[in-house]
């Protein structure tokens, strides 16, 4: 199982954990009678905070981990899936902090916990929604998007390689066929498929993974047909 499927998993439980402690939370509160006892609903409520609130940390680690090792190569949806991930962890912290030690804002806290759900149905949506949506939904992303004209532009190795360190290698190797995030592209062009959509290698499907990515490889819309000769020349190179 990839990393990534392990994650979207964890983080489906995260979210149901997030859904019961809020039913519990709107039983509670609400002012209509219930057949369930008080104490049974707060014990929930709290339970699944708990399992809510260990999974935050263990998926954090993980993604922790990818931001350190992809650096400034995130994609947008990467970047604004942390950015709210941090929203969810402060306001979840302030929560509970209020609810052990500062009770005199509880009144607060039933309005934190919604925020703190809607942020973790958003943060869920911009990752693991999305990889289940890719994999589920898209069979092939050949978006014909690229239309090069392969015999005027002349590729430059070194150019290539410096592209490459730039802004491939937080996720690449280059000399060896290892996965780092994504696969290793040693012999990328020297092989017969494509190591993650099994496509024939050819340099016209590396252009598409690059406008139009498969999965959760970020898309590089903005390099220009010289640039992808010179990376054509440096992964042919390798
Ligand atoms: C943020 C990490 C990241 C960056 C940066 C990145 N990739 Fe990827 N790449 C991936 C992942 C993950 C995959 C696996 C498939 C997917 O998720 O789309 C992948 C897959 C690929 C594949 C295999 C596609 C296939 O059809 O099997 C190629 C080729 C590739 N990347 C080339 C590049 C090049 C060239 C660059 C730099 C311009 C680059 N990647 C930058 C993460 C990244």
């Amino acid at each position: 199982m990839s990393l990534f499927l392990f994650k979207s998993f964890l983080a489906i439980i995260f979210l149901l954990a997030g859904v019961i402690a809020v039913i519990c939370m709107f039983a509670l509160m609400g002012k209509t009678k219930r057949k369930i006892s008080d104490t049974f609903l707060r014990r929930m409520h709290k339970g699944m905070g708990f399992v809510f609130t260990i999974l935050l940390l263990v998926i954090s680690y993980f993604c922790i981990n990818h931001v350190a090792q992809v650096g400034d190569q995130l994609s947008g949806r990467a970047v604004m899936h942390s950015v709210l991930s941090l929203g969810l962890i402060i306001v979840l912290v302030i929560k509970i902090t209020i609810v052990q030690f500062y009770k005199q804002f509880l009144r607060f806290v039933p309005t934190m916990g919604i925020i703190v759900f809607s942020l973790a149905f958003v943060v869920f949506s911009t990752s693991a929604g999305y990889y289940f949506l890719r994999t589920l939904c898209v069979k092939d992303t050949t978006g014909e998007t690229v239309t090069l004209s392969e015999a005027k532009f002349e590729g430059k190795l070194e150019k290539g390689a410096l592209l490459f360190n730039d802004k491939c290698s937080g996720c690449h190797f280059s000399d060896k066929e290892e996965n780092k995030i994504g696969p290793g592209l040693k012999n990328i062009l020297k092989k017969t498929k494509l190591p993650s959509t099994g496509k024939p290698a050819n340099i016209k499907n590396i252009w598409k993974q690059l406008k139009n990515p498969f999965l959760s490889m970020p898309a590089f819309p903005s390099l220009s047909e010289q640039e992808l000769a010179d990376l054509q020349a440096y992964l042919e190179s390798l």
